[in-house]
This record gives structure tokens, C-alpha cells and sequence, in this order.
């Protein structure tokens, strides 16, 4: 849990003991070594969207459970957010992210900021934590295989960072990476997959308010399997776009490689806007389920986030850019 917890404006009621969020990451890794059945792969470039699980909620996560974003809809429960992860270092298996998750060692966690800046700098995840004061925001995460949560993240703007190492004027674009650490990942063995995973944002896309970098989760640290020490989320761009385990954050002047549209450039473009009305080659993104619930709902323009985000793509055809 952040030192600075008290800034999140967080209720002390709401808080969930350090002592009992481990030991609730205990249980779920029981929970998810007894999880038999098996649901399809995320972004896979074969497979069609994965089976989901129900909802269940712990008594200690209830007091964030209850909350909701600003459209109304509830949070989701802790148990769906650590148990139903889309994570290919580890594995394709969403339920078996969690337990092959347990032992990746998160702290200590060191980000290096690097390329056209003219401070360049390291930061451990404490100094971060320390000078941008991480502060709760709840935003949903809509995934190109047509599920979706809403996730109480604990974070700070990207751009706050970018403002500190000063970008140059050639640069145009920001890349991340993931860890490569194929002794505790052991999806990264899979050749199949360019590792590391990459993504990428245009500067301005970077820049933009909403865009986080996540340093815990439901009011504690950030779990291996959500991402931790530190992720990307970018919550009008389908879950893709909000890279794990960042390691490694480059300005560049050309459009990054990603590990997705590498592997399938027909399918997963570089913007990979949320857009209901430009369909996946292989299925409808008109709609989504969230998980936990049963019934399907419409899917929302850049997820819903359209007022803030809309004009960053002015003018530009969103189907050629998918
Ligand atoms: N980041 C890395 N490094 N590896 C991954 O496999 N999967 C992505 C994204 N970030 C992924 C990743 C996908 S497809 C989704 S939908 C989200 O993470 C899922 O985030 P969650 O498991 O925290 O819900």
C-alpha cells in the first residue's frame, strides 16, 4: 500500500489492511489453483472471446465494491479483478494468471525514462510513488475480446512524468516494455510471441489527463497479475493498450512497434480506439459483457470517455486508423 494513503482520499473505513489484503492473495491463489476449467485466450489472433466467470465478493473488498464510476455502473468485485487477467508472460490462461502470478517478485521495481528528453532519469517505484502522489481513479476497461470491469486503480498521470524528464520537440511518440523475466514468467518462453510486450501512444494521447500509470489497485498495492510494480492504463483504448509491468518508457519521433499489431496487424491497430462501430475482423464490438453480469450492454464511443478524448483524433478516419 502507498506510504502517501492518506492523500487518496480514501475513507479509513474503506481501507483494507495490508494484513488482509495478503492474506486475501493467499486465498485466491488457493482459489485459483482449484479453478479447473480453462477459458480461451485474450487477444490471440486464433481464438474467439473467452468464457467468463460470475461474480463473487469477499467481505473485506465490499466497502470499494460498492462504489461506482461516474456513469453509475459498480465497481467490480476484487476477486473478478485478480482472477481473470489477460497476461501472456505468465500464461493464455486468464484463471491460471493468478497463481503462476504469486511468486513475481514486484518490489524492488525500477523504471528508466529515456530517449529524445532532456532529463533523462531512473526511478525506483517509491520515488514515484513519493513525488506524484498516486490517487484513486475508477475507469472502466473494455477488452478487444468484447468483456469488460470497472477497476478502482491507484495512480497518477503520465503526463506529470513526461512533464518531469521534459520531451524534446522531436518527440512524437512514447514506447513502453514489460519485464522480460522468462524465470518467473514462463509464457515467456513461448516463441510464439515477439516478446518483450510493447505498446505505444502518440505524444498527445500520452499527455492526455486520463492516461495513468497505475501503482496499486482497490486501495493496496497493485497485484502482480493486474500489472505491478507499475502499468499503463489508457481507458478509452481497448485493454491491450494498457501494458504490465512497465520497465521502460522511450519518446521517440515514429510510430512504435506494438507486440499485438505485430502479430496480427489486420486485427489490432496502433490506436485501437474503443469504437462500437468498427468491428473486430472476427467479431462485433457493438456490445460487451461486464463480467459478473449476464446481460449484454452497448458498447460506448472511446469507452465512454468521448468529451475528453474525442478531440485528439479530429479529422482523422477512425476505421483506417483502427
Ligand atoms: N500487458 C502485458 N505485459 N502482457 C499482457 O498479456 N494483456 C493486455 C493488457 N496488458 C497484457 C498486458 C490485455 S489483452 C488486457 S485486456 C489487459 O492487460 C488486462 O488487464 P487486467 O488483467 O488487469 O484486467
Amino acid at each position: 500500500m502507498p506510504e502517501n494513503y492518506h492523500s487518496l482520499g480514501i475513507k479509513s473505513s474503506e481501507i483494507t489492511p495490508k494484513q488482509a489484503y495478503l492474506s486475501r492473495r493467499d486465498f485466491m491463489k488457493a482459489a485459483g489453483l482449484a479453478a479447473g476449467a480453462l477459458t480461451l485466450a485474450a487477444c490471440a489472433p486464433s481464438l474467439m472471446p473467452a468464457a467468463l466467470p460470475t461474480a463473487t465478493s469477499s467481505p473485506a473488498s465490499a466497502a470499494i465494491g460498492q462504489k461506482t464510476d461516474e456513469l453509475g455502473s459498480k465497481v467490480n468485485s476484487f476477486n473478478d479483478i485478480t482472477n481473470y487477467n489477460n497476461y501472456y508472460e505468465f500464461t493464455e490462461d486468464k484463471a491460471g494468471v493468478a497463481p503462476l502470478a504469486a511468486g513475481f517478485k514486484t518490489s524492488p521495481w525500477e523504471v528508466e525514462v529515456y530517449g529524445l528528453v532532456n532529463n533523462p532519469m531512473k526511478y525506483s517505484l517509491d520515488d514515484l510513488i513519493k513525488k506524484f502522489q498516486p490517487a484513486e481513479r475508477i475507469y472502466r476497461l473494455r477488452c478487444v475480446e468484447a468483456w469488460s470491469m470497472v477497476i478502482p486503480w491507484v495512480g497518477f498521470p503520465l503526463s506529470k512524468l513526461l512533464k518531469e524528464v521534459d520531451p524534446k520537440a522531436e518527440a512524437k511518440y512514447v514506447r513502453f516494455e514489460t519485464i522480460t523475466r522468462p524465470s518467473e514468467m514462463p509464457g515467456e518462453k513461448n516463441n510464439l510471441y515477439p516478446w518483450p510486450y510493447q505498446e505505444g501512444l502518440r505524444i498527445d494521447e500520452a499527455m492526455n489527463d486520463l492516461t495513468l500509470l497505475a501503482t496499486g489497485m482497490y486501495g493496496g498495492e497493485l497485484p502482480a497479475q493486474n500489472g505491478g510494480g507499475m502499468r499503463l492504463v489508457v481507458p478509452w483504448k481497448y485493454g491491450f493498450k494498457s501494458i504490465k509491468a512497465v520497465i521502460k518508457i522511450e519518446l521517440v519521433t515514429t510510430q512504435p512497434t506494438t507486440m499485438w499489431s505485430t502479430i496480427a496487424p489486420n486485427e489490432y491497430g496502433f490506436y485501437s480506439n474503443v469504437n462500437p462501430q468498427v468491428d473486430h475482423p472476427r467479431w462485433s464490438q457493438s456490445t460487451e459483457r461486464r463480467i459478473g453480469e449476464l446481460s449484454r450492454q452497448p458498447t460506448l464511443m472511446f469507452n465512454g470517455y468521448e468529451k475528453q478524448v474525442a478531440a485528439l483524433y479530429t479529422g482523422m478516419d477512425l476505421k483506417a486508423n483502427y
